[in-house]
C-alpha cells in the first residue's frame, strides 16, 4: 500500500494532508511515514528471515526513525564515530554496529572499541596495525572485518560505485589473504569475517550474484590456508524506483520509466549461495529501507521565462537535496494540491546562487503557480543527511507522520544557529 497518494486532488501522508503540515511546520520540510518505513524493513525481514539486517545510517540519521529501526530488531551500518554515537543514542545494542569507511581516525577507532561494538570493517592492511594496537593500549581485543573490493562493476552511477579497482574502497582480494595470515600473529584483533559493499543504487540482481559467487570462492581459499570465517557482511546497495512513484490521472507519466531491485529474485538466487558458507550474513541497506518513506515539501516563489526555458524557483535547494545536482538523479516532483491539467517543461530551481541549483531539469510538470506546494518524491534517503547551510540558509524541519498523528522530529534551524559555533575574533 502506498503511504503517500493523492485523495482526490490532495497529496497525503498516511491519514494527514500535506498541507496540514506545511501549514503548522512551514516550508521547506521533510516529511516521513512510519508505516511505509516499518514495510520496508518488513519487506526485508520477510524476505530474509535468517540474515540480520544493520540499517546503514547514512542514509538517514534523524533519531526518531533509528528508534523505530532498532525496535524492529535492525543493527547499525556506521561510518563515522558520530554515526556510532546517534546510534547508541537512539537505542542500537553494541553489538549490533558495525564501522566501515577507509578513514577512520584514531580517536574513531578506540571509540568503536571502547564501545565495544561488533566489528570494525578494515579497508587497509596500515588500519589493522593501526586497530591492533590501539586495542592492545586498551586491553581489549577488537573485533575486525576484512572489506574486499571484487573488482565487479554494479552498473549504477560511477560516483557511487564502490566495488571496482580502481574505487578506494576495500582490499585487493590476494591482499586481504595476506592479511588474514598477517593478522594471525596480532595479538588484540579478532578477524572473523569479510564483508563486501558494491555500490548503491543498483538494480540489477546479476552484479550482487557476482559478488556472492566470489565470496563464495574467496572463502574457499581461506579455507584451504586453515581459517575459518563466521562473518559475511554484503553490504547494501538495493536499488528503488525514482520515476513514476505516484499516480493521478491530471500527472504527467515519465516515458523513460526505471526499475527497482527484484527483490524476491535477489532473495531467490543470493541467498542459497550465502547461506551455503554457514557464515553469519548481514545485509546493510539504507537507500531501500527509507528512501521512499519520505518527501521533501517546498513552496514556488516565483514561476519566469526566459527565452528558452521556463522556470519554476522554489524554496527547496541544492542545500536541502544534492541529489539531482551531484548525481544528475531523478526525482519526481508533484504539486501538493493538483489543480489544473496544465502541463509545462520546466526547470525547478532553488534560491542558491549557483547555476548547478537545481531539483529538476526540463520537467514535463502540472503548471504551478507562486505560492503552490510541491513535493519532491524518495527524499528520504540521502536527502537531509547531506544538506547543508549553504549560502547560509537555515537546515530544514523533519517531521514524522504516524496514522493520523504526527511529530516534529527535527526543529528547523535559526539564525541564532548559524552563528552557535562561531566566536569573534578580537583582532
Ligand atoms: N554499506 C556501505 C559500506 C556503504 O558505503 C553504503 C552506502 C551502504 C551500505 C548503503 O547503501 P544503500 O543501501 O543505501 O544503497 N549519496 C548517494 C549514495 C551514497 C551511498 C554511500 N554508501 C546517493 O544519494 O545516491
Amino acid at each position: 500500500m502506498a503511504h503517500f497518494y493523492f485523495k482526490g486532488d490532495e497529496l497525503y501522508c498516511e491519514d494527514v494532508p500535506v498541507r496540514e503540515i506545511v501549514e503548522k511546520f512551514g516550508t521547506p520540510v521533510y516529511i516521513y511515514s512510519k508505516a511505509q518505513l516499518v514495510e520496508n524493513f518488513t519487506i526485508l525481514k520477510t524476505l530474509f528471515p535468517d540474515f540480520k539486517i544493520f540499517y546503514a545510517l547514512k542514509a538517514n540519521s534523524n533519531p526518531s526513525i533509528l528508534k523505530i529501526l532498532s525496535e524492529l530488531g535492525a543493527g547499525a551500518d556506521t561510518v563515522s564515530a558520530g554515526e556510532i554515537f546517534i546510534a547508541l543514542a537512539s537505542g542500537f545494542k553494541p553489538e549490533v554496529i558495525s564501522f566501515a569507511g577507509v578513514g577512520k581516525y584514531a580517536e574513531e577507532i578506540k571509540f568503536a572499541i571502547e564501545k565495544e561494538i561488533l566489528a570494525l570493517n578494515i579497508e587497509s592492511e596500515q588500519e589493522i596495525f593501526i586497530v591492533n594496537e590501539i586495542a592492545k593500549s586498551l586491553g581489549k581485543k577488537a573485533n575486525v572485518l576484512i572489506r574486499i573490493n571484487p573488482d565487479i562493476d554494479a552498473q549504477t552511477h560511477p560516483y557511487i560505485s564502490t566495488g571496482i579497482k580502481t574505487s578506494k574502497f576495500g582490499i585487493d582480494p590476494d591482499e586481504a589473504i595476506d592479511i588474514f595470515k598477517k593478522s594471525l600473529t596480532l595479538s588484540n584483533v579478532n578477524l572473523f569475517g569479510i564483508h563486501t559493499h558494491i555500490g548503491s543504487q543498483i538494480v540489477d540482481v546479476e552484479p550482487f550474484v557476482e559478488t556472492a559467487n566470489f565470496l563464495v570462492m574467496f572463502i574457499e581459499k581461506l579455507e584451504k590456508i586453515g581459517v575459518k570465517i563466521t562473518h559475511i557482511d554484503f553490504g547494501g546497495g538495493l536499488g528503488v524506483k525514482y520515476k513514476n512513484v505516484i499516480t493521478h490521472n491530471e500527472l504527467p507519466f515519465e516515458e523513460d520509466d526505471d526499475k527497482e531491485i527484484n527483490l524476491k529474485l535477489f532473495a531467490e538466487q543470493i541467498s542459497p549461495l550465502l547461506k551455503k558458507t554457514g557464515c553469519e550474513i548481514i545485509l546493510e541497506p539504507g537507500r531501500f529501507i527509507i528512501a521512499n518513506a519520505g518527501i521533501l515539501v517546498g513552496k514556488v516563489l516565483y514561476t519566469k521565462k526566459s527565452k528558452v526555458k521556463n522556470f519554476v524557483v522554489a524554496d527547496i535547494a541544492m542545500t536541502e537535496l544534492i541529489r539531482p545536482v551531484l548525481y544528475g538523479a531523478y526525482h519526481q516532483v508533484v504539486p501538493v494540491e493538483i489543480k489544473t491539467n496544465e502541463i509545462e517543461i520546466a526547470d525547478i530551481v532553488g534560491p542558491v546562487c549557483e547555476t548547478s541549483d537545481f531539483i529538476a531539469r526540463d520537467r514535463k510538470i502540472l503548471k504551478l503557480s507562486p505560492g503552490d506546494l510541491i513535493a519532491v518524491m524518495t527524499a528520504g534517503a540521502y536527502g537531509f543527511v547531506a544538506s547543508s547551510n549553504y549560502n547560509s540558509r537555515l537546515r530544514p524541519a523533519e517531521v514524522l507522520i504516524e496514522g493520523k498523528n504526527y511529530y516534529l522530529i527535527r526543529k528547523r534551524e535559526t539564525f541564532d544557529d548559524l552563528l552557535s559555533k562561531t566566536t569573534l575574533a578580537k583582532t
